[in-house]
């Protein structure tokens, strides 16, 4: 028996779109089919005139557990993510403890018990823990974090050495490596002047960190990467300058692949004033003029996805009359699908780009692919159905993180999730948390292990995607 029919909407994928109804049995989609096709279900939900898409998969999120709890924990961090259509984070090891050793990642997994949303953790590759990383590959972390660049929490920046001996170490197993690829030397070496000279107003923060410091960092990372085999990944990429290296490597052929984070789309050096120090990030909000080449490189694959970077503070820590002082980062994971929808609303990007870049690019990239990252028959049922025309305000009050200060505020939004499935279960309904769902969050191990879904189920239901006729 069928567990639940999604029926009338409209199924998104990267390629394609079309008027059809899902099934789901046990979890996964087990069957695609004109509408009104697929029979009898335990359950029928009626999404006419919504999109289907693919849940959003954001490799970039800081959920502060253990040891941040005042900013976010594992629970409220994925109901977050759950209200804004993302079915699957993975989770940086800045916490506190770091997630430096095997024992600390079981920590971290004792902690994420509480996700209703599946999530990854990242392993720590630092100076100091070189020695720890076979024990991390074993004890079964998803992927790697490098802090080339020193940011919240102060972890030891690896230099050069260490970083070639780490990659050494992770290329075997197979498992990407993503950098916060901003040198630590020259920004210290800055940003002690700027200080020194009592230049204290939010635009420094850029002057401390300028362009350089990344495509400085993301062509070694590159060089270093080349030379071991590791794959990596470029965390939110913030500059035109720092294309042209990561464009320059995929074209020498090595497995990079680079992100970027909506506060580089939509904001730049002219809201500092307004904004203060709430912009406070890292790497910097930059010029207009790299916004625009970001977007470029959106829509042309250099840069391959949409992450958020979800970065929670609370007032007091984000709020100071000395840059240096306030804490770098805010929450994301909840607004970037209505903030990237309201562009596709507004014709700048497809639909079906968008499913490229937050989902089927990222679960390609990081082993959960095909079971992720789309909607066909055989993967997993990660679903969030879309409301176009829905408009809404971003305001603080709304925010399900613990951290509310955010960049947004006051924004005005056009499309957002209404239902966000993970599993085939619903985790939002009708834009509210579906409560109990605490510990429905799987660890994607098993997935990145898996076998690849029926082959030929997969086939069949892309055809019938592939040859109806595209509908809105
Ligand atoms: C992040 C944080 O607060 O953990 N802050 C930030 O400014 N981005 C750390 C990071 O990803 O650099
Ligand atoms: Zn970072």
């Amino acid at each position: 028996m069928t567990d639940l029919i999604l029926k009338g909407g409209t199924v998104v994928n990267e390629t394609s779109r079309d008027l059809a109804d899902v099934a789901i049995t046990d979890g996964r989609i087990s069957a695609i089919g004109a509408p009104g096709s697929l029979g009898e279900a335990a359950e029928v939900v009626d999404v006419t005139r919504m999109h289907l898409i693919p849940g959003a998969i954001d490799m970039h999120v800081h959920f502060r557990e253990p040891g941040y709890t005042h900013k976010e924990d594992w629970e409220t961090g994925t109901r977050a993510a759950a209200m804004g259509g993302v079915t699957t984070v993975f989770e940086m090891p800045n916490t506190h403890p770091p997630t430096r050793s095997a024992s600390e990642f079981r920590q971290k997994q004792d902690c994420a018990k509480k996700a209703c949303v599946d999530f990854g953790v990242y392993g720590l590759l630092a100076e100091d823990n070189i020695e720890e990383l076979p024990g991390l590959i074993d004890a079964g972390v998803n992927a790697f974090k490098c802090f080339m660049g020193n940011t919240f929490g102060n972890l030891p920046s690896p230099s050069t050495g260490a970083m070639l001996e780490g990659f050494e170490i992770i290329a075997g197993s197979g498992l990407r490596i993503s950098l916060h690829a901003e040198t630590a030397s020259i920004m210290a070496w800055r940003q002690r002047k700027l200080e020194a000279a009592g230049l204290n107003d939010p635009l420094y923060h850029i002057a401390a960190r300028p362009e350089v410091v990344a495509i400085e960092a993301v062509a070694r990372a590159a060089i270093l990467s080349e030379w071991t085999g590791a794959r990596i990944h470029v965390l939110h990429i913030s500059s035109a300058g720092e294309l042209r290296p990561l464009a320059e490597a995929k074209a020498r052929g090595v497995d990079i692949t680079g992100e970027t984070c909506p506060c580089y789309l939509f904001l730049n050096s002219g809201d500092y004033d307004r904004l203060g120090s709430v912009i406070r990030v890292n790497p910097p909000v930059r010029e207009a003029r790299d916004s625009a080449a970001i977007w470029d490189a959106l829509q042309s694959g250099v840069v391959d996805m949409i992450a958020t970077d979800h970065a929670p503070h609370t007032p007091e820590e984000k709020t100071n009359d000395i840059i240096w002082k306030a804490d770098c980062g805010f929450p994301g994971v909840e607004t970037q699908m209505p903030l990237m929808l309201t562009e596709v609303a507004a014709g700048r990007m497809t639909l079906e780009h968008y499913v490229r870049i937050s989902s089927a690019n990222p679960a390609r990239a990081f082993g959960m692919w095909p079971h992720k990252g789309r909607i066909a028959v055989g993967a997993l049922a990660d679903i969030t159905a879309v409301d176009m025309a829905r408009e809404e305000v971003i305001a603080a009050s709304r925010l399900h993180s613990r951290g509310k200060v955010t960049p947004f505020e006051g924004r005005k939004t056009v499309g957002a999730p209404v239902h966000t499935l993970v599993r085939g279960a619903f985790v939002q309904r009708d834009r509210q948390i579906v409560e109990g769902m605490a510990g429905h969050g799987r660890q994607v191990t098993d997935i990145q292990a898996m076998p690849a879904p029926n082959p030929q189920n997969v086939d069949q239901s892309l055809a019938y995607l592939l040859g109806t006729e595209g509908t809105t």
